[in-house]
């Protein structure tokens, strides 16, 4: 059991073919399209930063490479912007990076579900806690999610925390639903976890989302590479396997939700997250209200 010992470490799953948004996604990997002006996977770096996070590590597939350019210096354009004295422009791109040495990339080589990509950054992670984002949910509050599930972390004995939210009956089989036990403050404990359920056979409408702080005994049961819902690798079958060897506990945030992963959620977080930025929301708000709906 190794539970508080500090998570230092993010696992990001961008391996995904993003087929949801073709033709855009022919080229350009998903987690690279932009809310506003920066690509979806950004906000969950900075999100997972916020939180402590001193490591990254992207489980990428084919065709995912400029992930790896984005997190780097690009030195033509910061000399040009040097150059043309656009200083605020500069600031801001070298802020956003992480540190020298601090990104790792792996590949997922087979599509065969979030487990199995968790599973690939086993030998990056080793053995010590670690949080997993999946940038297609965007979180978006003060302090961040993943910040709040740490305070959780740290509160409720460590082990594994999971992100959650209720969501009406009809959409809960697009999750993993949680059977719960006792609420003490925004945690709720663990009883049971089910991939993608049937309606009639969830637990509750409690589901979890793209947010986890997981131990490293969680390699060992994905070890087994069992094939769960929809004939993939889930984390979740993995994850019930771990309930009642340590504490478990789902965690109801107070940031709002867009799902990226789908195009009315992408749609939505542009225009929540351009709402919310001074520079662009007077003249958004006018560009709304001008709609004929
Ligand atoms: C994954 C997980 C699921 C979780 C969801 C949150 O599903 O398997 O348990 O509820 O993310 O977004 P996916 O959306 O990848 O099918």
């Amino acid at each position: 059991m190794t539970a508080h010992r500090p998570v230092r470490k993010a696992v990001l799953p961008v391996a995904g073919m993003g087929t949801r948004f073709l033709p855009a996604t022919k080229a350009v990997p998903k987690e690279m399209l932009p809310v506003v002006d920066k690509p979806v996977v950004q906000y969950a770096v900075e999100e997972a930063m916020e939180a402590g996070i001193e490591q990254f590590v992207f489980v990428t597939g084919r065709g995912k490479a400029i992930i790896e350019d984005h997190f780097d210096h690009a030195y033509e354009l910061e000399a040009l912007l040097k150059e043309r004295g656009k200083t605020l422009e500069l600031n801001g791109l070298l802020e956003d990076l992480p540190a020298s040495g601090s990104v790792s990339f792996t590949r997922q080589q087979s599509p065969l579900g979030l487990g199995h990509a968790v599973w690939c950054a086993r030998h990056l992670v080793g053995d010590e806690p670690f949080a997993v984002l999946l940038p297609d949910d965007l979180m978006i509050g003060k302090p961040g999610a993943m910040a709040q599930m740490m305070k959780a972390y740290n509160s409720n004995g460590g082990g594994v925390i999971v992100a959650a939210e209720e969501k009406p009956l009809e959409e809960v089989s697009r999750y993993g639903v949680i059977a719960p036990g006792a609420t003490k403050g925004n945690a709720t404990e663990v009883k049971g976890v089910i991939e993608k359920p049937k309606m009639e056979e969830a637990p509750s409408r409690l589901c979890i989302i793209g947010r986890y702080i997981l131990q490293p005994e969680i390699f060992h049961e994905l070890d087994r590479k069992e094939k769960g819902t929809g004939g993939e690798i889930q984390l979740t079958d993995s994850m019930a396997r771990l309930i009642g060897r340590m504490p478990f506990h789902a965690v109801r945030t107070d940031c709002a939700r867009y799902d990226c992963g789908n195009k009315v959620g992408y749609l939505e977080a542009n225009i929540a997250v351009g709402l919310e930025r001074p520079d662009i929301a007077p003249a958004l708000k006018d560009m709304l209200k001008g709609l004929r709906l």
